[in-house]
């Protein structure tokens, strides 16, 4: 079995883009439909064509504009997320093959990040939503990737935070965890695609590389000097992050979440780790600072 017509939601976005330009350069000459919202300003190349829907996705239009889809990859927004049960809906009505749910992020959520991140609540439920509609004969694919890391290093997310140039080292700063770059991403949802057998209802973990806020820290050093570093202990840091949250403080939310993998993690070794079956081509530590520095320029002089 071989995907032919793709259709992408969400192409203009971070990471859509990028989905967009590695199916059109792929070797498999899909046939490419992005769906983007009547109020969007989005434009698109020539060689893909647009199906325009109204800004609630309504399920006709859905259906009618994914008929004689074989995959539809969902790369929305946060504030689209939870659409994605009308997404789904309309996949199994339309006949549609394989769904690709607006994952690219964390594979194991703690319930209380669940309870305290609504986005990650609908992230989870989409998953097993995407599962109880295997019996209807509508596959899945879930992408996790873990950090985005550029956007990680320039959004403060890592705790990197630039306008005071001070980092916030979690018990040092020497744990390791999973970074990846968004074109690396992308390559992988093409991948996938490309390769329908190894990625049927499959949760496939992707990174580039390792990291740690030391060594993240260290390299902006060396282009951007005089940061101040503190140190704290993960545990208490992160308890005061849940209590902020829990008396209204949402802007402590980005903290939890690094919070999960602050302390480390890792995708290798483990049954869902995808970048072998995929043969994925990876970015090195020092090539995505480089990405990361020509993207971000700004920060540099800021
Ligand atoms: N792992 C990480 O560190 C990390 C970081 C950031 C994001 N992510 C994840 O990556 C995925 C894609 O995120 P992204 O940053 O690429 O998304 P984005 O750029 O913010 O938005 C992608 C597209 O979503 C569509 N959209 C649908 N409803 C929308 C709404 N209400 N408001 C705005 N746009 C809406 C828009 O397409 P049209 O205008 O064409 O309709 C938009 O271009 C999400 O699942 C997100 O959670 C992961």
């Amino acid at each position: 079995m071989a995907f032919h017509s793709i259709c992408l939601i969400g192409a203009s976005g971070n990471l859509g883009t990028l989905i967009l330009k590695h199916l059109l350069a792929s070797s498999q000459n899909f046939q490419i439909k992005v769906l983007s919202r009547q109020s969007s300003t989005a434009t698109f190349p020539d060689s893909v064509t647009v199906a325009r829907v109204g800004d609630d996705y309504p399920a006709g239009e859905l259906e009618q504009a994914f008929r004689g889809v074989d995959v539809v990859v969902a790369a929305v927004s946060m504030l689209g997320m939870g659409e994605q049960y009308k997404f789904i809906d309309a996949c199994v009505a339309a006949k549609v093959k394989r769904y690709f749910p607006t994952e690219f992020g964390l594979d194991d959520l703690p319930e209380w990040l669940l309870q305290l991140r609504e986005m990650f609540k609908i992230k989870h439920d989409v998953r097993d939503y995407c599962v109880a509609r295997e019996a209807q004969g509508l596959e899945w694919t879930s992408v996790c990737c873990n950090a985005f890391f550029e956007m990680g290093v320039a959004s403060g997310f890592f705790q990197l935070h630039w306008k005071e140039k001070k980092a916030v080292l979690l018990d040092g700063g020497n744990a390791k965890f999973v970074a990846t770059t968004l074109d690396t991403v992308a390559v992988a949802v093409v991948r996938a695609i490309e390769r329908p057998e190894v990625s049927r209802n499959k949760i496939m973990l992707v990174q580039d590389f390792r990291t740690s806020q030391r060594e993240i820290l260290d390299a902006v050093q060396q282009r951007v000097p005089g940061w101040e570093a503190e140190n704290v202990e993960s545990g208490s840091w992160l308890e005061a992050g849940k209590e902020a949250v829990r008396s209204g403080d949402n802007s402590q939310l980005p903290k939890l979440t690094f919070g999960t993998f602050g302390q480390g993690n890792q995708y290798e070794g483990r049954p869902e780790y995808a970048n072998d079956v995929l043969e994925l081509p990876t970015k090195s530590f020092s090539e995505a600072m480089d990405m990361f520095w020509k993207e971000y320029k700004d920060l540099v002089n800021a």
